[in-house]
Parts: structure tokens; sequence; C-alpha cells
């Protein structure tokens, strides 16, 4: 999640914000439900906080229920896994799973049990129990993904993490390797799973109400900023939050996440350019060492991933709440 807090140093720095209210945007949930249309008011287009989000969900579910038979794997679509089991996850693969946290929190402690005494506090920190439950379902999600690949018991995993927080698993039978990384936002959730890689992914709600141009003048290197500025005017939020995740992504893949200055490296910028990692001034073959992919349309949404190397394929699983939750 963007947020900008403070000046450090004369220079500005950005850290995550860990919950932030949604005061108005543009619901596209008709959109959402590509032809069948869901609608929470007859008449709007538009609406407000949490009936946007409502709506948006509603569509989402919609959608996601909406075509059973997408060819699963394709890797321009969200296709359904072939059973509740993980798919097979060759080296050379690597999945994305999309999920709704709003539909799984509805019960929150089928997830709940999943989860350690330190991630239960962390859950109990939260200040709302809407951000507390998209917690637990976000955290049990990880951990019922992970234990399917690895067929073990979700709760039996064991997590570490590296100096910035971004956690692995600490739980690897021999050989196993399994890499992960997450993203959340307003409700949705990506997962991101391989193995003997570095991974990252972000998913961002595209907010047309963000001030996209000053955050850009301020953060992204001058040539994004001339790019996103030759834009027309209404594609530049989705062209700004395409940026920003494809920057965000490769980040998480590297472990630091929002650290390191986001000006010391370039991306494509336009929402219709192939995502790419165009230089950086973080190490020699960093650009040979990372692919930078766009994902599978969600609307409303920007999202990207970055994986090391270019020996793999991607899969695209959505996962449908089970009927327990
Ligand atoms: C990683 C980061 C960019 C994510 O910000 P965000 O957009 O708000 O959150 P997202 O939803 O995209 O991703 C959150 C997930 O990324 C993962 N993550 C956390 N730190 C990470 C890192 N350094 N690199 C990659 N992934 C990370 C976690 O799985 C997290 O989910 P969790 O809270 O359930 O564990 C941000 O937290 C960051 O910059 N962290 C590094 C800051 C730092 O150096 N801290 C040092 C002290 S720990």
């Amino acid at each position: 999640m963007i947020g900008i807090t403070a000046k450090k140093h004369g220079q500005p720095s950005i850290r995550p914000q860990s919950c932030q209210r949604d005061n108005h945007a543009v619901c596209t949930f008709d959109e959402l439900a590509h032809g069948t249309p869901v609608r929470s008011r007859p008449t709007g287009r538009e609406c407000t906080g949490c009936v946007e989000r409502e709506c948006y969900h509603r569509g989402l579910d919609a959608n996601l229920h909406a075509d059973q038979r997408t060819p699963a794997g394709m890797s321009d679509t969200w296709g359904l896994p072939p059973a509740r089991t993980a798919p097979a996850l060759p080296g050379d693969e690597v999945h994305v799973w999309l999920t709704s946290l709003d539909s799984c929190a509805k019960n929150v402690a089928s997830f709940e049990q999943f989860l350690e005494p330190e991630e239960r506090a962390r859950a109990a920190r939260y200040r709302f129990s809407r951000d507390r439950d998209r917690f637990v379902a976000r955290r049990g999600l990880l951990r019922q993904v992970l234990a399917s690949y690895l067929d073990e018991d979700p709760t039996t995993l064991r997590f570490a993490s590296n100096a910035h927080g971004k956690p692995r698993l600490d739980t690897q039978r021999d050989g196993e390797s399994l890499t992960f990384n997450l993203s959340d936002s307003h409700g949705l959730a990506v997962y991101a799973i391989t193995r003997h890689r570095g991974v990252g992914i972000d998913l961002e709600r595209i907010d047309p109400a963000t001030n996209s141009e000053d955050i850009a003048e301020r953060f992204f290197s001058p040539r994004e900023v001339e790019g996103l500025r030759a834009l027309p005017k209404r594609v530049q939020p989705s062209a700004f939050f395409t940026c920003w995740t494809r920057k965000e992504a490769y980040l998480k893949a590297r472990g630091e996440g929002l650290s390191l200055p986001l000006d010391r490296f370039e991306v494509s910028v336009g929402p219709d350019e192939p995502a790419a990692l165009l230089w950086t001034t973080l190490g020699p073959r960093e650009t040979s060492r990372w692919r930078l992919t766009g994902l599978p349309s969600i609307p409303g949404y920007a999202a990207a991933l970055c994986v090391e190397g270019y020996d793999w394929q991607l899969r695209c699983w959505r996962r449908l709440p089970a009927q327990s939750e």
C-alpha cells in the first residue's frame, strides 16, 4: 500500500501504511464482472467507502464464479485449479494465486486455527476488526496454500525472515526449497509460489484520487516521470500504479522492500507496455537476473511479479472460498 509519511534528512521518505480509509473511488464492478453486471445500487457506477468495497467484492466473487471453463494454467487468465489440492509445481513454473480476503474473512476462525502465537499477537494489534480479519485470512491462506504444495499440516509450517522482514519458510524438507511472496490490497491478495528462485509480487488498487504525479516526481526516475506525463490523463492513474507495482515487485523479489530508493532503477511505465526492468544501479547483472511480468487482468487493480531467471513459465490460479469458509 502506498503511503508517504515523513521527510528524512531533507529527502521525502516512503513507507507502507498498515491501513487506509477509503474516502472515495469509482466502483468498477460492471467491468469486474466481465459481462455479468453486478450492482450494489440500481443506478450507480460511483459509490463510496464501504459500499464501494462491498460491491467490488460482490463483483469479484461473481467474476470468479462466472467462468468455470477457463483453461487452467494459461498465463493470461486466472484458471481454476484441478482440485482443492495444489497443482504440481515443477521447478520451471511460478504459480500465482488470487483470492478475495473479504470472502474468506467471513469465517476467520477456520484460518485463525492455523496461526502460531506470534501471528495471533500481530493480528491482535490491528485496531479495526476488518483489518484484523484480513490479516488472519491472509496468513491463514498463506499457510494453507504452502502446506498443500508441501503436503503438510498448515499449523506445522515455521517462518523466518530477512533483515527487512521478507518471510521465508523455515521448515523445508531436503531439496524442497519452496519460495514465496505475497501482497494484499483492499481485501484482495495474491500469492506467488515457486522453487529455488527469488520472487516478489505486488498488488495495488488503482485509486484515481492518489496524487500520482506528485509521488512519481518525488520517487520515480526522471524518465519514468516523463513517460507517465506523456500518457493521456485518463490512463495516468493506472499507468502510475502499474509502474509502482513493477518497482515494488522488484524490490520485494530482492528482499529489501522500500528500504531502497525507487529512483535507483527503472521499469517500463505504460500499462500496455510489457513489464520490464530497464536499468538499475543496484548490481551489474540485475537486469538479466530478474524477469518482471504483469499478471492476468484484475479489474480495478495493478499487479506485477518479479522472479529470478528467465527459464520459467507462469500459471495463475484463482482460489474460490471453500464451502466451510
Ligand atoms: C515489503 C513492503 C514493500 C511491503 O509493503 P506493502 O505494499 O504495504 O505490502 P504488501 O501487501 O505488498 O506485502 C506485504 C507482504 O510482503 C512480505 N514482505 C514483508 N517484508 C518484505 C520484504 N522486505 N521484501 C519482500 N516481501 C516482504 C510479507 O509477506 C508481507 O505480508 P505479511 O505482513 O503478511 O507478512 C514493505 O513492508 C517494506 O518496504 N518493508 C521493508 C522495510 C524495512 O526494511 N524494514 C526493516 C525492518 S523489518
